[in-house]
């Protein structure tokens, strides 16, 4: 099923809970929380005690991006303050299978995230225990960046190797997407899609249906 995972990096954290209402009621499926610590990447957003006051305010797939080093530090906490999803980088794991085991075992959903230049090889021995990849469409750290176009051949070779292999794992794609970019995404295989600026800039509730509605469109 395609997924949409409005990113609120781009969101206007004076009205944070009334703009996340805007998406849950225009009909997204997942809300994207980006955790940035200042060293995986040069950005710090927020953390946990933000997550925990959204879980009290949205029934939202919660679907926590960490862009911070050696996650596994932050898995029990994450998971209680309500989170459905987590991802964590493969470039900030030297244990990346424990960390998506760790995952599991909280029963959620265990994701891997891939900056643009981190090939697929890295999940050889991982991917059938994986539940989403989340391909980066951008290098990791900031909203509105442009698609980096080489990204999606990646998203084509993962969607291969995953009915290669006959597994149902996720693949989100994250950074740059928007009405243009959309349709490339989805032909190449991703069915979770990050939207931040395309989302939160302008009328949010209009910008979620019209995504919403060329996603729909393309799984018929
Ligand atoms: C970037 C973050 C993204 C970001 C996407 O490091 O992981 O989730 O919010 O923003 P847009 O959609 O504006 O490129
Ligand atoms: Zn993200």
């Amino acid at each position: 099923m395609n997924c949409l995972s409005p990113s609120i990096l781009a969101a206007d954290f004076s009205r944070l809970g009334e703009q996340v209402a805007f998406v849950e009621q225009a009909g997204a499926q997942y809300l994207h929380f980006d955790v940035m610590d200042g060293h995986f990447v040069p950005n710090i957003s927020f953390g946990l005690p933000v997550l925990r006051s959204l879980r009290e305010v949205t029934g939202l797939m919660l679907d926590v991006h960490l862009m911070i080093e050696r996650p596994l530090r932050y898995i029990d906490e994450i998971a209680a303050c309500g989170a459905d999803i987590i991802t964590v980088h493969a470039e900030a794991c030297a244990d990346l299978d424990r960390a998506v085991r760790e995952i599991k075992e909280k029963g959620l959903l265990a994701g891997v995230a891939l900056c643009p230049a981190t090939p697929l090889g890295v999940l050889e021995y991982v991917l059938a225990d994986v539940d989403m990849v989340l391909v980066m469409t951008v290098n990791p750290g900031f909203g509105g960046q442009s698609l980096i176009p080489y990204t999606l051949d990646k998203v084509r070779d993962l969607k291969a190797l995953i009915n290669r292999r006959g597994l149902k794992t996720d693949i989100e794609v994250d950074g740059g997407i928007n009405a243009l970019t959309l349709s490339a995404a989805l032909e190449a295989g991703a069915n979770v899609i990050v939207a931040g600026s395309a989302v939160f800039r302008g009328d949010i509730a209009e910008n979620t249906k019209s995504l919403l509605a060329q996603m729909k469109a393309r799984e018929k």
